[in-house]
């Protein structure tokens, strides 16, 4: 399993770093047999997995249940799982407290913040008190009401600068990671080279030290528009909704079960049964 040390490594090798969602032990098992160097349990679980329409609704409890079926199927994969909408922002005492639960009850190796400014100081605590903290930063989902969408961001020379300012403080701050989502390519590959920790990308172009993308748009599972910086690899929908109504078909025309997927006993045993 990669630890901090060795993405540092990476970073530092020009190696990329390539992460994948997941949020259930089927989805972490594939993510691990496709060698994912890390695993991140998602807030957009909510939205991917739950149908909320935003990550607002998606509560600690919600992050811990995913997260243990995330460790049993991917035993052998660094996992790093969101804090939830509003689980860091009260107090240093509840930010701890939340961490805690997650890496002790689920078992997440490192937790995600989004955002700089008051989170910042969380970073610190965290790394203070032996959690890895991963910054977010860039569009931000959980703030998209203050964002007001989801839209790119820091394309402005004010905006790109506090993005980068934002960056070196999480990193100051003692962030093992950053994920910047949704900024122009140019803007990112300013940050990743200002950093000495690893910049792992989504929609932020290739001049990051990695990727991150969703498990349903890279499998194109449950998922009908998807976002101009996603590349889908599959069609799961195609697949699995022709399996599925080739069962209904198969059962209506009594074509499902065949003798090859049923039992059988020694009739004679069955005389006097019936009445
Ligand atoms: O919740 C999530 O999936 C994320 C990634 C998009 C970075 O935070
Ligand atoms: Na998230």
């Amino acid at each position: 399993m990669k630890n901090r040390t060795d993405l540092q490594k990476m970073k530092q090798e020009d190696q990329p770093v390539a992460m994948i969602t997941a949020y259930d032990y089927p989805s972490a098992k594939q993510a691990e047999a496709a060698g994912a160097d890390m695993i991140l349990v998602g807030d957009s679980l909510g939205m991917v997995v739950l149908g909320y329409d935003s990550t607002i609704p998606v509560t600690m409890e919600d992050m811990i249940h995913h997260t243990k079926a995330v460790k049993r199927g991917a035993p052998d994969t660094f996992i790093v799982t969101d804090m939830p909408f509003m689980s860091y922002h009260s107090s240093k005492a509840e930010t701890l407290k939340n961490a805690a639960r997650l890496m002790q009850e689920a078992g997440c190796h490192a937790v995600k913040l989004e955002g700089a400014g008051e989170v910042t100081e969380m970073i610190r605590a965290l790394t203070d008190s032996g959690v890895p903290a991963v910054a977010h930063l860039g569009l931000t989902p959980q703030s998209v009401g203050v964002l007001g969408g989801y839209k790119v961001q820091g394309k402005s020379k004010e905006a790109a600068a506090k993005l980068l300012q934002d960056a070196i403080a999480c990193e100051k701050a003692g962030a093992a990671v950053l994920v910047l989502e949704c900024v122009p390519r140019q803007l990112a590959a300013v940050i990743r080279q200002e950093l000495y920790i690893p910049v792992i990308g989504i929609g932020a172009g290739a001049e990051t030290d990695g990727q991150v993308l969703v498990y349903h748009d890279i499998t194109g599972y449950g998922v009908s528009r998807v976002p101009k910086f996603v590349k889908q690899y599959g069609q799961a929908d195609a697949d699995m909704g022709k399996a599925l109504s080739s069962y209904v078909d198969e059962v209506k025309n009594r074509i499902f079960p065949s003798a090859e997927h049923t039992f059988t006993m020694n009739e004679e045993l069955l005389e006097g049964l019936y009445g």
